[in-house]
């Protein structure tokens, strides 16, 4: 795994675009794995920005997203659906029916995840993959586990998951207790990784991520076996290692 050391959140959004945009440059169409939550979106911006300078150009881009809550509309305010129309689709000019997300609403998450599992096959692996981190190490929505599931699954939601993600929420209760997530093979699958850190909250999961034993009690741990995974993680996500 490649590390890239950087200050600060704005630092680590500045670069994350500049790898995105690169894909972009070198490929026009090619498919860009997406992730939601806080870690991707300074970055997000970023690209809005180029885009609306006509510095970027996603007309022919496709993006496939991670994850999404099973129960929750593509217009409730809460779905990644929303979050990544209000945050990038929305501000960039892609083709909407060009970006994939599993569908929340339907409340059989079994066949949301293989319908998903059939998008995934028809658009091919992503030329880049965007990643977080949990802080219990989750990539996608893959919690710790006993093994690496491959593709996409329906996930019970760990404890620490929705401790971190119900600062979206009223309350706690209205957090989803069930995902529709990319399986671990589905991500390694991918041609490139780039998973962003950045924080104090994430320094133990990054440091085993880097340096433990891979282990799908860790699952970012697996990135260790990808060819081409990079690291952008800023001091306090380090500051354990
Ligand atoms: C989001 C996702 C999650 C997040 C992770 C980190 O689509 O799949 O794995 O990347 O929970 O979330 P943030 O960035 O909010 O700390």
């Amino acid at each position: 795994m490649e590390l890239i050391r950087v200050k600060n959140y704005q630092e680590l959004s500045k670069k994350a675009a500049a790898i995105i945009t690169a894909h972009i440059t070198l490929k026009p169409n090619c498919v860009l794995g997406l992730a939601t939550g806080s870690s991707p979106l300074g970055a997000y911006e970023e690209l809005a920005a180029m885009c609306a300078k006509g510095e970027l150009d996603f007309s022919q881009v496709t993006t496939v997203n991670l994850d999404e809550y099973v129960g929750l509309d593509g217009s409730s305010q809460q779905s990644y659906r929303s979050f990544m129309n209000k945050n990038l689709f929305n501000k960039i000019n892609i083709s909407m029916d060009r970006t994939f997300i599993p569908d929340g609403k339907n409340e059989d998450c079994e066949e949301a995840c293989r319908e998903y599992e059939a998008i995934l096959e028809r658009v091919g692996p992503a030329d880049l993959q965007l990643l977080g981190i949990g802080v219990n190490g989750h990539i996608g929505f893959n919690e710790p586990a006993d093994y690496f599931p491959l593709k996409t699954h329906c996930v019970r939601l760990a404890h620490e998951t929705i401790q971190a993600n119900k600062r979206f929420f009223q309350k706690e209760e209205e957090v989803p207790k069930m995902a529709c997530s990319m399986g671990i093979g589905n991500i390694m699958s991918a041609r490139m990784i780039l998973l962003l850190a950045s924080g104090r909250g994430k320094a133990q999961a990054v440091a085993q991520m880097l340096s433990g034993p891979v282990t799908p009690r860790m699952p970012a741990s697996i990135l260790q076996f990808h060819p081409r995974a990079v690291v952008i993680a800023d001091e306090d996500a380090l500051s354990l290692l």
